[in-house]
């Protein structure tokens, strides 16, 4: 998928503020090498790298790299993939904030990012948890089914486990989990169409190819069908899920 990564820093920096409890679990220490895995434009690696760490950012977006690189030039980050990343037994820490759910291919991601760590290392994630945003991709889903766009139901590019799950694929992989939780968070949007915002930046694979009118009159239509329970305290809200781990390579 191609990012806007100016809108993503303007309009959904939450996705970085709420990550910033995530680096507290990590607890980076000075001198640490740690990857950030699905850095985005890098506002968390340069959070974590203020603690001394030695830290390296990859993004599969090259929009978003080149967005990162241009605001944190002391930072190495690069264009790569976390299912083919190699650099075997190299860094004290992983770190991955909002990335995971979108790895399909989750068992090779999982494997690359035990290989990669020193024994000993950790990985600290918060990825989307089971039930993610599952009021807004029901809603996506009847508007598109009703208008005659079922078969693009299935564009959807998540992947949102329970603990169980998840924690059972690390453990699968060689990994010691040692902290999981999963917990509610409903996500204030920031604009006024926050919903149609959101999906725009986040599922417009859903309607790749569709013309700008067609695709704003879905979007009204979804937004409309959400408003009684995703619309409160004069804002729209996201029915996020988050699924947090602690483990280790030991
Ligand atoms: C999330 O962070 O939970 C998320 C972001 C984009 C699409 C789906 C989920």
């Amino acid at each position: 998928m191609k990012w806007d990564s100016i809108l993503y820093d303007t309009k959904h920096n939450f996705v970085s503020k709420y990550g910033e409890d995530v680096v507290q679990l990590l607890n980076p220490q000075k001198g640490e090498i740690i990857l950030d895995a699905g850095c985005g434009t890098g506002d968390l690696t340069a959070i974590i790298a203020a603690s001394g760490a030695i830290l390296e950012g990859i993004d599969l977006s090259k929009e978003m790299i080149d967005h990162a690189k241009e605001k944190f030039p002391g930072i190495s980050f690069t264009v790569a993939s976390l299912t083919e990343y190699e650099k075997p037994e190299f860094y004290d820490a992983i770190f991955s904030n909002a990335t995971l759910h979108w790895i399909l291919d989750k068992e090779n991601a999982i494997e690359k990012m035990f290989e990669n760590l020193k024994y000993g290392g950790r990985l600290v994630l918060e990825m989307g948890g089971k039930g993610n945003v599952r009021e807004i991709i029901s809603a996506i889903a009847k508007t598109l089914k009703k208008h005659g766009f079922g078969e693009r139901i299935s564009n959807r590019q998540w992947y949102f486990p329970s603990i169980g799950e998840y924690a059972s694929l690390l453990e699968a992989h060689g990994f010691t989990v040692e902290y999981a939780v999963h917990f509610s968070r409903e996500t204030e949007l920031k604009s006024e169409d926050g919903i149609k915002d959101w999906i725009k930046m986040f599922g417009k694979d859903f309607f790749e190819g569709m013309d700008k009118t067609t695709v704003d009159s879905l979007l009204t239509e979804i937004q409309s069908s959400l408003f009684p329970t995703r619309f409160y305290s004069n804002k729209w809200h996201a029915d996020y899920k988050r699924l947090r781990i602690v483990a280790t390579k030991s």
